[in-house]
C-alpha cells in the first residue's frame, strides 16, 4: 500500500488532480436520480473528493461508504460535509476492504491502476466479493483503447476488453457510450450497469459462459500460484507456473480441470 498511498498523497498535496470534475459526474447523477430505495448499501471506492457521495448524502441516501487509499481527500470531505457519518469515510486500500454492498460506483478508479490483465482481473474479483447476490457495479470506464503508446493514466480500454473481464461474472445490463458526460469527457467514456451473476440461481450450470482462461486468471488473482498448488496438486501449478501451460494441461486432463473448476466455485463463495 505504501508506494500507492505515497503516489496518491503526493498528487493531492501537489494539487495535480486533473481527474477531479469538481461536481457529481452527470451520468451517475442521472442514475442516482432514478433510484427509489434510499437505504441500499452503496460503496464508492477510490472516491477522491467524493462528489458522488456528497450528492447521495444530500439526497437522502443513508448508507453510503467511501474508501480511499489517501487520507487527504477524506479529511477535506469530512470538513466540508460534517453531517456525513465519519465511520463511513474509510482510509484503506480497496483490496483490503471487507463488506457487502447492493451497489458499487465506479468513477475514475479502474483507470488509475497499471493496466495489466492481472490487475484488471483482481479489480473485477474484488468487486464481485464485495457485492451481495444480484448487487450491481455501476459507473464509467474510459473509452480509450490501450496501445503500446499508452504510458500514463487514465488507462482505458475497448468495450471488447472490458467485457472480457466483466461478462463472465456479471450480467451486462448496459454497456454503451455515455450520452451525457461532463463536457471534457464527451465521447471518451462508457456508462455501464453490471449485475453480479447469482450463482445460486444458475445452480444447474454455474460455469455457464465462463472460460477456463478466466477461471485461471481469477484464481491467480485471488489465491496466487502457491495456494493453487496446495489446493490442486498438479505440476503446472508448482513448476514455472503460467496461464498458457496450465491451459494446455487442463484442456487435456479432465479430472484436473474439474478440480480447478470446483476451486473457482469455492473462491466465489468466500468473502
Ligand atoms: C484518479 S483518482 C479518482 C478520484 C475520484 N473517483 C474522482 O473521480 O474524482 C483515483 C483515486 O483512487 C484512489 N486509490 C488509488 N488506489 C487505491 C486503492 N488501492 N484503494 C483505495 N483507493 C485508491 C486514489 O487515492 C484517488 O483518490
Amino acid at each position: 500500500m505504501n508506494d500507492e498511498k505515497a503516489y496518491w498523497d503526493n498528487r493531492y498535496e501537489e494539487e495535480t488532480t486533473g481527474w477531479d470534475l469538481g461536481a457529481v459526474s452527470p451520468p451517475l447523477k442521472e442514475y442516482f436520480d432514478q433510484l427509489t430505495t434510499k437505504d441500499i448499501a452503496i460503496l464508492i471506492p477510490g472516491a477522491g473528493n467524493a462528489y458522488e457521495a456528497a450528492y447521495l448524502h444530500d439526497n437522502g441516501f443513508s448508507n453510503v461508504t467511501v474508501v480511499d487509499i489517501s487520507e487527504i481527500p477524506l479529511n477535506n470531505f469530512k470538513k466540508n460535509h460534517p453531517t456525513f457519518p465519519s465511520e463511513r469515510l474509510i482510509h484503506q486500500d480497496f483490496f483490503k476492504h471487507k463488506g457487502e454492498y447492493d451497489l458499487i460506483i465506479e468513477q475514475t478508479f479502474f483507470c488509475s491502476f497499471n493496466p495489466s490483465r492481472m490487475n484488471r482481473v483482481k479489480y473485477t474479483t474484488k468487486m464481485l466479493s464485495l457485492l451481495k447476490p444480484d448487487g450491481k457495479l455501476v459507473g464509467l470506464w474510459f473509452n480509450i483503447p490501450l496501445d503500446a503508446t499508452t504510458e500514463k493514466r487514465p488507462y482505458g480500454g475497448t468495450k471488447k476488453e472490458y467485457l472480457s473481464y466483466f461478462a463472465p461474472s456479471f450480467e451486462v445490463l448496459t454497456f454503451k457510450p455515455a450520452h451525457n458526460s461532463y463536457i471534457e469527457r464527451d465521447g471518451k467514456e462508457f456508462f455501464a450497469i453490471l449485475k453480479k451473476r447469482n450463482i445460486k440461481k444458475q445452480q444447474n450450470n454455474p460455469l455457464h459462459g465462463i472460460t477456463l482462461k478466466h477461471i485461471l486468471e481469477h484464481l491467480v488473482a485471488v489465491y496466487g500460484w502457491e495456494r493453487m498448488d496446495q489446493e490442486v496438486r498438479i505440476n503446472c501449478f508448482a513448476i514455472n507456473p503460467a496461464i498458457k501451460s496450465s491451459l494446455r494441461f487442463l484442456r487435456k486432463t479432465p479430472w484436473a480441470r474439474e478440480k480447478v473448476e470446483r476451486l473457482y466455485l469455492k473462491s466465489l463463495k468466500e468473502k
